[in-house]
């Protein structure tokens, strides 16, 4: 088993969606003895947010690249080599004013790519990353399954369905929800950890 770790806190040691998500590989290793991980930190090697020359290369068809046009996709291409080659991919997705953070929407916009990740067919589009496991380790000061901030969270439906625009539809979200509320905060890490199954 290959497992892909997405990193997107910028909190290095004090993340507590890192922690959750070697949380899942540690449980991962367990059930797969020898599985092997690959971890890609957005913060510390930033994906640049996507300019002119990015999306000119994304429709260049292959043949006619320049050499300044395969510079400008080969964030994209090893992105999406790295996914293509994992059977697991474990993204931390720690929650910054009700979303992602922008590291991880940076290199989101890297891998979506028609023709290579996705595809136009006569049923509308087709997800071309097929065959993945994702799980999510997702980190929040509030909660959000229930209570006055439920319908609050745009991670949980942004990435189900962005993913699944990709082909990668199972998807399993872990919470650690509730890590800046006392009276929550003391058990809600304990809580996502053994809420994990895999
Ligand atoms: C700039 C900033 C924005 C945040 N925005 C939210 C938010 O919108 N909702 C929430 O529940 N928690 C919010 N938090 C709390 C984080 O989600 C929480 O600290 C979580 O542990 C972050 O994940 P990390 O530890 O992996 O970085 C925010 C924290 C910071 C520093």
């Amino acid at each position: 088993m290959k497992i892909l770790h997405v990193i997107s806190s910028p909190r290095g040691a004090a993340s507590q969606s890192i922690q959750l998500g070697n949380a899942i590989i540690d449980k991962l290793k367990a059930a797969n003895p020898g599985a092997a991980i690959k971890e890609t930190n957005l913060v510390t090697q930033q994906f640049p947010h996507l300019e002119e020359a990015h999306i000119t290369s994304f429709f260049t068809p292959a043949e006619n690249l320049t050499d300044a046009n395969k510079e400008a996709i080969r964030h994209s291409n090893d992105a999406i080599r790295d996914i293509m080659e994992s059977d697991v991919l474990v993204i931390g997705a720690p929650m910054y004013n009700f979303s992602i953070h922008s590291a991880l929407k940076a290199w989101l916009d890297h891998i979506v790519r028609v023709g290579v990740t996705f595809r136009y067919s006569a049923n509308g589009p087709e997800g071309l990353i097929q065959n993945k496991k994702a799980y999510i380790a997702v980190a929040s000061g509030g909660v959000y399954s229930e209570g006055p901030r439920k319908g609050m969270d745009f991670i949980e439906p942004y990435l189900k369905m962005l993913l699944g625009f990709l082909g990668i539809t199972d998807i399993t979200f872990i919470w650690a929800e509730g890590l800046s509320m006392p009276g929550v905060q003391e058990t809600a890490m304990e809580k996502a950890v053994s809420s994990i199954v895999v």
